[in-house]
């Protein structure tokens, strides 16, 4: 199928591209971009007043399948990513069985073939069972497609079994994403550790719960060599961390989520809404102010959204009994537009390379650009139409939003993955 896609504003900072022009696709690539380009044998679809950008890759996602399919399936949650303007994702281990070895890779990547609404680029886990005890099956999973390694939803406890897991796993050349978590400090910890946990009689999650991992993991990945990637960064001395290991030279990258940027632990009222019990836990707002700084002066590479589906009885039980995680995988977009372009924070160019061009280049994903030759995995949206997350449900299995009722502008309108359309005018087909 060829597509004439006419008149959109193309934002692709890689290519050095800033401006109304046309993108003519057939196939899987994109075969000529420029001014009036003739329509002849492709469809055409109308794109003015909307912008046009390299696919949105978000690098943190739990998809739950197989094992957790009461909370979301790949097909559910490939879904919502792509009413979210999501070309692709990566997926976490934590499924049941563990993503820990080549079969289950393959399971994903063949569920996500025949079901998925967008690419799916599995994670596995850095050890057996996310224990932190034994190797994963590294080479396995990487021979199956794995791109990187995560015990996410765990950190490895053990400094030296995470010295072993790099020592051993930077031969595949794959970034070590860390969820950085020491769980003998964190222990029961339900929020952040401080006014809120005090406020609400709930026990705290420390700051420094993160801060002593991420500082480990930074002087392991000093020891090893291998490629460090700090998950869902929360704190200011997180962020400062990582920025101190990026001017010493390291290959340190990391990432944060619109719930630590634009919520804050205030948030969490005398209602104890589960949704917005997450780990790591929202924290102050000098955090938030913080993280957003190292969004702004390239601290920060990637904005996720640990998107983290549950199902509605797991969130509704007290706040101690609810699990972790929030969704959010269709409202990122629209809420880094709301909250960052808009204001002025960042241009559109630089959420490009937050949302697109740096997540695949840390995965070590084919570059994506709105050039001829590239794949065209696109992203269209309107920065102008203005909604309400959740006001029309969700397409995610689940609706554990912590910005449901949140009003915002910008919405995903069009996307295509490898030259075939998945979200048209907001339907996803
Ligand atoms: O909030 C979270 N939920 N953080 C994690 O690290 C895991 C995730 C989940 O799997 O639900
Ligand atoms: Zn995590």
């Amino acid at each position: 199928m060829a597509f004439l896609l006419k008149g959109a504003h193309v934002v692709d900072p890689a290519n050095g591209l800033d401006g109304i022009m046309d993108v003519k696709v057939d196939g899987e690539r994109i075969v000529e971009v420029g001014e009036n380009l003739s329509a002849d044998a492709c469809e055409v679809i109308e794109l003015s007043g909307k912008y046009l950008v390299p696919g949105l890759v978000d690098m943190h996602v739990h998809l739950r399948e197989p094992g957790y399919e009461h909370k979301g399936t790949i097909e559910s949650e490939t879904r919502a990513a792509a009413k979210g303007g999501m070309t692709g994702v990566c997926s976490m281990p934590n499924t049941d069985p563990v993503t820990d070895n080549g079969t289950v890779v393959e399971y994903v990547k063949s569920v996500a073939a025949r079901e998925g609404h967008c690419r799916v680029f599995p994670a596995g886990a850095c050890s057996k069972g996310l224990k932190g005890e034994i190797l994963s099956e590294m080479g396995d999973m990487v021979a199956h497609g794995a791109v990187a390694f995560t015990d996410d939803g765990r950190g490895v406890q053990g400094a030296g079994m995470m010295r072993r897991c790099m020592d051993y796993g930077k031969m595949f050349n794959k970034t070590f994403m860390s969820h950085a978590q020491d769980e003998d400090l964190v222990g029961e910890g339900q929020v952040n550790e401080g006014v809120c946990s005090t406020r609400l009689g709930l026990l705290g999650w420390p700051a420094e719960g993160e801060e002593i991992q991420i500082a480990r993991d930074i002087a392991l990945a000093r020891l090893t060599g291998a490629k460090l990637h700090i998950q869902h960064i929360s704190t200011a001395r997180g962020v400062e961390l990582v920025r101190a290991a990026k001017a010493e030279g390291l290959p340190v990258t990391c990432e944060a989520t619109p719930h630590h940027m634009f919520l804050t632990e205030d948030a969490i009222t005398g209602t104890y809404d589960t949704r917005l019990k997450v780990n790591p836990p929202l924290r102050t707002a000098a955090d938030a102010e913080a993280v957003i700084a190292g969004v702004v002066d390239g601290t920060v590479d990637a904005i996720v959204t640990d998107h983290a589906p549950h199902a509605a009885w797991e969130k509704s039980r007290e706040f101690e009994l609810a699990p972790f995680g929030m969704t959010g995988i269709e409202a990122s977009l629209a809420l880094v537009l709301t909250n960052l372009v808009a204001k002025g924070t960042i241009d559109y160019g630089r959420m490009v390379e937050l949302m697109s061009i740096n997540p695949r280049r840390i995965l070590g994903l084919e570059p994506v650009g709105v050039v001829a030759g590239s794949l065209a995995d696109l992203t269209v949206f309107n920065p102008a139409c203005s909604w309400t997350v959740g006001e029309d449900g969700y397409e995610s299995k689940a609706d554990n939003c912590g910005f449901d009722g949140c009003a915002v502008t910008g919405r995903a309108t069009d996307v295509f993955v490898g030259g075939k359309q998945t979200l048209r005018d907001g339907v996803v087909l």
